[in-house]
């Protein structure tokens, strides 16, 4: 029986969503990971101190007692966001990151920033104080190519950003391109990479008719990108990290508006496996899932060891979300129904 064990992984970027839907899918990253970086895309925005701590509060709620899983949680940057609260949320350790959306660029994202360089003060805090700046790196001008919007952003926002902030620690999260990752490499900062971004390109929402489980933003590029992601995913090197993105959305909302997002927290540590094993890189797991992000963010790696075992995995159709005993909804994890070859050995 092949095996393998790592350091027990992080996840530098996760959607836990609120309520029931919380209560339900904590479960799937909270066991499996040994910290978490908490969007704050709620539907009532994370701008503040107290809201940080009351959603932190609402997240322990939900974990068992003897729980070792730690939520580093973020604000959400708005074009008004106060310098005050966030030098003395990340002073106070109750915020890791602060995290950019440009306005309506993502789900619950019509509170993000308008315009950035109304940020450059925050900017400057920042940097003086050594907080990370999560970047939602698309554009969000309807005018420019849903496709290219990761491209465009990273020329006109990011480039002038790094200009003239050269020591603000920066994460441009859920690469997409080929071009992400060429700037990555060469710019000095990090970068988190899906699962879903490794398995699909474009094409997947448009197989078998328009197909919103394979929507999620940035949108999916052509397949050259895939494997551009896929060489940087399993190279190794320090700037790559993982981030699954898992963005649960209930079927009827999926089915109603599209919206965008790909869960894929019960499946994502095997997903990703999947694609190392067929890279012919295994050994290289360790880092992007274990030491790399926490490596970048100067924090100690997780003590615990998970060990997977290569066995077939049948991914559930479905994952019923329950309020008491009442289904009252269901979401579709990514891999839905396939069957993937490694599993968590307990
Ligand atoms: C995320 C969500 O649903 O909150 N959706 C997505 O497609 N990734 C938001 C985001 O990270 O863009
Ligand atoms: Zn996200």
């Amino acid at each position: 029986m092949k095996k393998i064990s790592i350091r027990k992984p992080d996840d530098w970027h996760l959607h836990l969503r609120e309520g029931i839907v919380l209560k339900n899918i904590i479960r799937f990253s909270s066991e499996y990971f040994g910290r978490a970086v908490i969007m704050p895309n709620t539907k009532d925005p994370i701008t503040s101190i107290d809201k940080a701590i009351s959603y932190r509060n609402s997240i322990f709620e939900f974990l068992p007692s003897n729980t070792k899983f730690n939520p580093l949680m973020t604000i959400y940057l708005t074009d008004n966001i106060s310098k005050d609260e966030i030098k003395k949320g990340f002073i106070d350790n109750v915020f890791f990151a602060a995290k950019l959306y440009p306005a309506n660029s993502t789900t619950n994202s019509n509170h993000g920033v308008k315009d950035i360089k109304n940020l450059y003060k925050v900017f400057e805090l920042m940097e003086n104080i050594g907080m990370p700046l999560l970047i939602h790196g698309e554009v969000n001008d309807p005018n420019v190519d849903i496709f290219d919007r990761e491209e465009v952003f990273i020329d006109k926002e990011l480039f002038p950003i790094i200009k003239n902030f050269p020591k603000l620690k920066i994460v441009l999260e859920h690469i997409t391109t080929s071009h992400a990752v060429k700037f990555v490499e060469e710019n000095n900062i990090g970068a988190t990479i899906t699962p879903h971004h490794l398995h699909i390109n474009r094409n997947a929402m448009f197989f078998g008719g328009l197909n919103s489980d394979y929507y999620c933003l940035p949108v999916a590029k052509r397949e050259i990108n895939r494997v551009a992601l896929i060489k940087a995913a399993t190279s190794g090197r320090d700037c790559f990290f993982l981030g699954t993105d898992s963005a649960p959305h209930l079927r009827e909302w999926k089915a109603f508006c599209g919206c965008a997002g790909i869960f894929n927290a019960p499946v994502a540590l095997e997903s990703y496996l999947k694609v190392f094993e067929e890279e012919n890189a295994l050994d290289k797991f360790e880092k992007f899932a274990s030491l790399n992000g926490s490596n970048f963010h100067n924090l100690p790696p997780n003590e615990e060891y998970i060990t997977f075992v290569q066995e077939p995995n049948k991914v559930a159709e479905f994952v019923e979300i329950y309020d008491a005993k009442k289904m009252i909804g269901k979401i579709k994890p990514f891999h839905s129904g396939q069957t993937l070859n490694w599993k968590v050995y307990n």
